[in-house]
């Protein structure tokens, strides 16, 4: 049986059953009544919500594999966003365990995937390129730690139509990896992303043709924070080591982590309970009320608690912030050592304060 837990229009399960033929039974599930309505012709699709279930009490893992039995392999474009729809307390009740901090929704599909599929079965997700963040660090230690994961291909922005954030496919099979298994890794440069839009070749061209190239997966438990640092080929780890080696602690210079989002303006609101700044929607500040993105507690959006905490002018007591686009995050993460470099150009100067 092949599952898509989020099917949607079922593209997913669509191009399955062309690839895979009447070997498999396909299943889809989807929340939204009108498109398992408009899908169902010739498979099995459920409307409910795949991650809490309605009126189950027991976990949500046990509910699926009793209602569909042990699933071969999953695939699965699921929703990406940060809105917290469930409580900590509801996921872990229905036993999800790897919502250690932030985390987004696609974080639950993931861990439901691994659970509800049979051993030895294989899984396959389009995730934002959040899962190279150091948020995901438990979701990627945990899919190091306990499949092997057979394919990572980092596809940049816009493979989807009005979907403007990057994308990755990563593949993995249940089962515990050994030291020697490989891990393919593909990027898809960006005149080649801009010729396949255009139509000139497919995705496989680029993957077989153009190349993807394999890496030792326990790699990815040795580097820190479990990144998964596909751009660097076998070949160029002794010199990558030697720059570990020599170059300074980026910890030492930076903190890194999700931050807030705020809008041009620098506009936050700092929150009562927890301290935590951060921006806000138009329509809260007309509602005059935000739920904390942090502690989940209520904050006032008022003209009084709104305050800005940027200026293009230097400020007392502010300080300077340098901005610089290089993409060298993709390579060393946090707590690795790096290279230095003296150029500052490209750099831009704005005032936070402190
Ligand atoms: C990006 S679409 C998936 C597209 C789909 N893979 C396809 O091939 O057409 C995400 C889908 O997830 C569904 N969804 C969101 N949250 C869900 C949940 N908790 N349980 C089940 N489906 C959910 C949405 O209704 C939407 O149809």
């Amino acid at each position: 049986m092949i599952l898509d837990p989020a099917c949607g229009e079922c593209a997913l399960l669509k191009a399955a059953e062309k690839e895979c033929g009447s070997q498999y039974k396909y299943y889809g599930i989807d929340v939204d009544k009108e498109v398992v309505f408009r899908n169902a012709k010739g498979r099995i699709l459920v409307c409910n919500d795949s991650i809490l279930p309605k009126n189950v009490k027991k976990n949500t893992d046990k509910y699926w594999i009793e209602k569909l039995g042990r699933v071969q392999a999953i695939i699965a474009n699921p929703p990406w966003s940060s809105e917290k729809i469930y409580s900590r307390e509801q996921l872990s009740d229905a036993g999800f365990d790897l919502i250690k901090g932030q985390y987004d929704s696609y974080v639950l599909f993931v861990d439901l995937a691994y659970k509800i599929i049979a051993d030895g079965g294989y899984f396959a997700f389009i995730l934002p390129d959040s899962l190279f963040d150091a948020q995901n660090i438990s979701l990627r230690e945990f899919l190091v730690r306990n499949t092997e994961i057979k394919i990572i291909a980092r596809l940049g922005e816009k493979i989807f139509s009005e979907v403007n954030r990057a994308t990755t496919v990563i593949i993995c099979k249940k089962v515990v990896p050994t030291d020697i298994c490989k891990t393919k890794c593909f990027r898809l440069t960006t005149d080649d992303r801009k010729a396949f839009l255009n139509g000139e070749n497919t995705l496989y061209y680029y993957y077989y043709i153009e190349g993807f190239h394999k890496v030792t997966q326990s790699r990815f438990c040795r580097n820190g924070n479990y990144l998964f640092d596909i751009d660097i080929r076998e070949e160029e780890e002794i010199l990558i080591s030697k720059i570990r080696e020599q170059g300074v602690d980026w910890k030492d210079l930076f903190l890194f982590g999700r931050g807030v989002e705020i809008s041009k303006t620098g506009n936050v609101v700092c929150c009562p309970h927890c301290g935590m700044a951060q921006g806000y929607k138009k329509k809260q500040l007309e509602e005059g009320k935000k739920s904390c993105s942090f502690c989940e507690r209520f904050i006032p959006v008022t003209s009084d608690t709104v305050q800005s905490v940027v200026s293009k002018k230097r400020i007392k007591n502010s300080v300077a912030l340098y901005v610089q686009e290089r993409n060298l995050k993709s390579v060393f993460g946090r707590g690795q050592k790096a290279p230095c470099w003296e150029h500052q150009g490209g750099q831009r100067e704005v005032h936070g304060e402190e």
